[in-house]
């Protein structure tokens, strides 16, 4: 892990539109940023997918065929904290579904913190948590041939290009069997008016997320980024649907990583390409999964049109 950080740092920063990946922000200063900027008025992502989870559950459920009889496998890729999740399982349960719940992810903190309060609000709630390379558990989990239904939620597959999504919903498919189903969250293009306040938010919360990456890299690589220098500069353009984040270094100046013995310097108004956060259309996520063996079957939005959860079937 280290020494791919190593890499991908000194590959970024060198390159010749210098860049760190976004897939850093999440140390423990990071995960607790992002929690914050959940709750910005200015972040609609969650409180949009929130709503289309409690007032649309019926609908998801019927939409995901899913059957009382049938004993299914309910699978999420990066849970958080499963705040959504929590009103689709509780509607389950209630409605007498039979189902194993099982978060994957990464890190076994997340997913310990996640069983208990699953098991604290929902006690009859089965929670099986794979912890581990989502390919990997999926891999293991084809094995018991029982139906499955995989959410992939939070506009997670905004940070991704376009390319990468593609791969990335291809490679889900491989592990899955014809009729299980795919839900993924996607934030909606819109205007920019309402995009760009979302990751540049008043109280300078996002800035703090970026800038924590540079401040990572202090501690972890024994660098001396002046982190005052730098500031926040998001950007979006609506033709595109693409929400960039970039971190712009206010004079010329030169950073030394010592665990990469190595110097990187920044001309005034040179930036560091941090993020994107694509928005999406169903036009653009149908040319996304054109080569996959998927295909849409329900498009569920929440009331203002700014998020979307689609439902895809394995064919
Ligand atoms: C976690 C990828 C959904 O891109 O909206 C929030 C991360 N970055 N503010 C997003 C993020 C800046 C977020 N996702």
């Amino acid at each position: 892990m280290h020494t791919q950080f190593k890499k991908d740092i000194d590959a970024g920063l060198s390159d010749e539109q210098k860049n760190l990946s976004s897939k850093y922000f999440y140390d423990k200063k990071g995960d607790a940023l992002f929690m914050q900027i959940m709750a910005m008025p200015e972040y609609y992502l969650t409180r949009a997918e929130l709503e289309i989870f409690t007032q649309q559950s019926d609908r998801m459920i019927s939409s995901l065929k899913l059957q009382k009889e049938n004993y299914f496998e309910l699978i999420e890729l990066g849970a958080g904290d499963g705040t959504k999740t929590k009103e689709l399982l509780k509607v389950l349960i209630e409605k007498g579904y039979q189902f194993d719940y099982m978060p994957i992810d990464i890190s076994e903190n997340v997913l310990g913190h996640l069983k208990n309060t699953m098991q604290k609000e929902l006690p009859s709630l089965s929670v099986k948590p794979q912890q581990g390379d989502y390919f990997e558990c999926l891999h293991n989990l084809q094995d018991s041939h029982h139906p499955k239904v995989v959410l992939f939620l939070g506009s997670n597959i905004g940070n991704m290009s376009d390319q990468q999504a593609a791969d990335f919903i291809y490679k889900l498919g491989k592990e899955l069997s014809v009729g299980d189903k795919l839900m993924v969250g996607v934030d909606l293009i819109k205007s920019a008016d309402i995009v760009l306040p979302a990751y540049d938010d008043a109280a300078g919360i996002t800035k703090q997320f970026n800038l924590n990456l540079l401040h990572r890299i202090n501690n972890e690589l024994d660098a001396d980024f002046n982190v005052a220098k730098f500031t926040h500069a998001p950007e979006y353009t609506e033709d595109e649907g693409v929400a960039r984040s970039y971190l712009q270094s206010t004079v010329s100046q030169t950073v030394t990583i010592n665990d990469l013995d190595k110097q990187y310097e920044f001309d005034a108004g040179e930036k560091i390409h941090m993020e994107i956060s694509r928005k999406y259309s169903e036009k653009i996520l149908q040319k996304i999964i054109e080569f996959t063996d998927f295909n849409i079957t329900e498009n569920l939005k929440d009331s203002r049109n700014y998020f979307s959860d689609f439902i895809l079937e394995r064919s």
